[in-house]
């Protein structure tokens, strides 16, 4: 019941074969339905590289991954997209919608793409999440005529079209205005709970890991820590808030966590 739904063991990411960077150093992290977590670390700390592997988007050099109980490992190429198509959602800090296609047609196309035809109950579930991201009334708008806070929603709706078990999302409000960005993660996070979806966030805005259940760092490719029922103390180094300041991020309090007991 409470198994993990998405495990990753002693991950570890190489570019460039033996002479290139080791990017992922022994990665363990692991996310449960309903959880609502934040990967926070500095620039090039390789968060995107450990997203795209959970999120199957790239290989691992070395490690285990299992999602949903399947240990990718073992899987071809076909059965990995197979795999992501079922069980993990994205979302990317551009939206990468489709400028032609209306927004309706943006939230069911990545499904209707997977599966080869769209039905009754697939165009239901679009609409439905459409309303519940607060653009019911825009759906047969172009998605090149919405603002950018309208844009990340549409992607949002999309994520969650196939009902995955997680949701992975790098930096989604990374472009937005603060207003628009808490606007934009109160419907991400109502969406996970109602959902019961596993969902990790990667986001800079200390505002926003702040509400979040649990706070994941990483700093060179190794997790330094791994916060859940987090108080909301200030930061040692500097005193602000759960800081994810880059100087405070690099100093030498990073194998502790930042934040008060
Ligand atoms: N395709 C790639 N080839 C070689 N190096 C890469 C590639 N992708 C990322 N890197 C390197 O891996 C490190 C981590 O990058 P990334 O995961 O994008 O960090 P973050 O998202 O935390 O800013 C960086 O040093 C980056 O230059
Ligand atoms: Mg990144």
């Amino acid at each position: 019941m409470d198994e993990p739904i998405l495990k990753a063991q002693s991950l570890v990411k190489e570019y460039g074969g033996s002479t290139g960077a080791r990017v992922l150093r022994g990665v363990d992290v692991s996310l449960r339905r309903g959880e609502l977590a934040a990967l926070i670390g500095p620039s090039g700390s390789g968060k995107s590289t450990l997203l795209n592997i959970l999120g199957l988007l790239d290989r691992q050099t070395s490690g285990r991954l299992q999602v949903d109980g399947v240990s990718t490992s073992e899987l071809d190429d076909d059965e990995l997209t197979a795999l992501r198509g079922n069980a993990i959602g994205f979302v990317f800090q551009f939206h990468h919608l489709l400028s032609a296609f209306t927004v309706l047609e943006n939230v069911y196309m990545p499904h209707y793409v997977a599966v080869g035809h769209v039905d009754d109950a697939m165009m239901a579930r679009a609409r439905e999440l459409l309303s519940r991201v607060g653009l019911a009334d825009l759906q047969r708008r172009k998605a090149s005529d919405l603002s950018g806070g309208q844009q990340q929603r549409v992607a949002i709706a999309r994520a969650f079209m196939a009902r995955p078990a997680v949701v992975l999302a790098d930096e989604p409000t990374g472009n937005l205005d603060t207003e628009t960005a808490d606007e934009v993660f109160d419907v991400f996070r109502a969406l996970n709970t109602e959902e019961g979806t596993a969902l990790l966030v990667v986001t800079h805005d200390p505002r926003l890991a702040d509400r979040c259940d649990r706070i994941v760092r990483i700093v060179d490719g190794l997790i330094v820590s791994d916060e859940t029922g987090r108080s909301q103390g200030p930061c040692r180094a500097c005193g602000y808030g759960p800081c994810l300041a880059e100087s405070c991020l690099r100093s030498a309090d990073i194998p502790r966590p930042l934040l008060r007991p």
